[in-house]
């Protein structure tokens, strides 16, 4: 199987986590996401682990939230001493509510408001990244006007264009994201924030994009980021930290590469190591923002088959009780997924089929043209490897109402996130 938290067991179904998916099904019902927490703790653990072995001192990970957010993984992130990353109020809302230690938070964002900028000062949370000139003054004035020093980090774009889809490319230049090394404007902002008061810069951050399973673009974004530190501390300002972002892939489908991550944190910093002795400056704290490859391998969504429909010469739709309401990833970015009968999971994957969801919108699918057990109405199907841009990209087009998320830890399912019932769709309706 894909990923080792998946199993087939005696009876032909599907187990996930231990636990055998068709009786999830029929506690929980369906549309329904999995999560695997012994998973999400074990690759908090190796992230961490790994980073203070290979770059030292207080480097470490940061829980990337938006590719899976609700109190739940919050307090799993606070019980595993990992910081985290925040990209707008309700994240920081959702964080605040769950009990995080918000000076262990990182605030991002491309265009914070200025509520924005003061909800997170109120809430006290540790470090701002600010984007932009017109940020860095705003973040300034509110921090001063309540007679505080705020710690900052600089997104910059380092211009690297890792090769993944487009729209999860962020840095390059041309980037809605930060501020360029390549034009001048970052050095100039450096300069204008060292003399601006009530704040204190801390270092500079880039994130080159997602999904990327190869370690030598975020090499070659540290080697840009440590150049452009270096010209720093030449003018007389030394950043103590350098964070690298987010972005390792992640296994969807068997032909994807399976990463070794420990083996990835130790080849950037050992390139990381090197550049400094070139540089002839100290290692940085080294910070990442791991999302994808935490919590993706840990989810699994559960659907029930239900209309099963060849066109005669053309092909079979196979049509599922949920779709781009909770997986918008195919509709959006093509995504390749592993799809199986979860009830019938020893039996041979020979039957050709579209996955389609149930909104009136023609690009509503999960997969195309993939090799499924022969369906039948009431089956269960599992898409894998749904844990990342699932459940915090689902939405209620067509009044569908978003499945609940169940996790699971040793062996044990429990409700992190209830199903969100008619009655919530109707909540805010006057
Ligand atoms: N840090 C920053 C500043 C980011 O913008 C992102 C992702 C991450 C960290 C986490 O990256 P990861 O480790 O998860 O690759 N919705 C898209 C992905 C968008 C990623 C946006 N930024 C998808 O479903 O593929």
């Amino acid at each position: 199987m894909l990923h080792d938290n998946l199993t087939i067991n005696s009876q032909g179904h599907l187990e996930f986590a231990g636990v055998d998916t068709t009786e999830l099904a029929r506690t929980y019902g369906t549309p329904l996401y999995l999560m695997d927490e012994n998973r999400i703790r074990a690759r908090m653990r190796l992230y961490r682990d790994a980073m203070k072995k290979y770059f030292g001192g207080e480097s470490g990970p940061l829980l990337a939230s938006k590719a899976f957010c609700c109190k739940a993984i919050y307090r799993i992130a606070a019980e595993e001493g990992i910081r985290t990353d925040l990209v707008s109020g309700g994240e920081l809302y959702t964080a605040s509510a769950a009990g995080f230690p918000l000076e262990r938070a990182y605030f991002h964002g491309n265009n914070k408001t200025d509520a924005d900028i003061r909800q997170a000062m109120d809430a006290g949370v540790g470090h701002f990244v600010v984007d932009n000139a017109e940020e860095l003054q705003a973040v300034s004035a509110c921090a001063v006007q309540r007679g505080q020093t705020q710690n900052i980090l600089l997104r910059l774009t380092p211009g690297i264009d890792p090769h993944t889809h487009a729209a999860i490319t962020t840095g390059k230049v041309d980037s809605k994201f930060g501020t360029a090394i390549e034009t001048g404007q970052a050095a100039e902002l450096v300069r204008v924030a060292l003399r601006m008061p009530g704040i204190r810069l801390v270092g500079f951050h880039c994130h080159i994009g997602s999904q990327i399973f190869d370690v030598i673009p975020f090499c070659d974004a540290a080697t840009i980021m440590l150049r452009f530190m270096a010209q720093m501390r030449q003018e007389g300002y030394e950043a103590q930290v350098l964070n690298l972002g987010g972005g390792f892939g992640v296994r969807y489908i068997e032909e994807h590469p399976v990463i070794d991550y420990e083996a990835a944190i130790a080849q950037l910093a050992a390139h990381i190591r090197n550049t400094c002795a070139e540089l002839k400056m100290p290692m940085p704290t080294v910070l990442m923002e791991p999302g994808r490859s935490i919590v993706a391998d840990a989810g699994l969504t559960l659907y029930t088959v239900g209309s099963v429909k060849t066109i005669t010469g053309y092909k079979s739709y196979v049509s599922i009780d949920g779709g781009m309401t909770d997986n918008p990833r195919y509709a959006l970015y093509q995504s390749d997924y592993t799809v199986l009968l979860a009830n019938k999971a020893s039996l041979p994957a020979d039957f050709r089929a579209t996955i389609a969801g149930r909104c009136c919108e023609s690009g509503d699918l999960i997969q195309e043209d993939v090799l499924l057990q022969k369906p039948v109405r009431g089956d269960l199907l599992a898409v894998l490897v749904t844990g990342a841009y699932n459940y915090s990209m689902a939405l209620n087009y067509n009044r569908v109402p978003r499945p609940p998320v169940v996790m699971i830890r040793d062996g044990k399912p429990y409700v992190a996130v209830r199903r969100e019932s008619y009655a919530d769709l109707t909540h805010l309706d006057e």
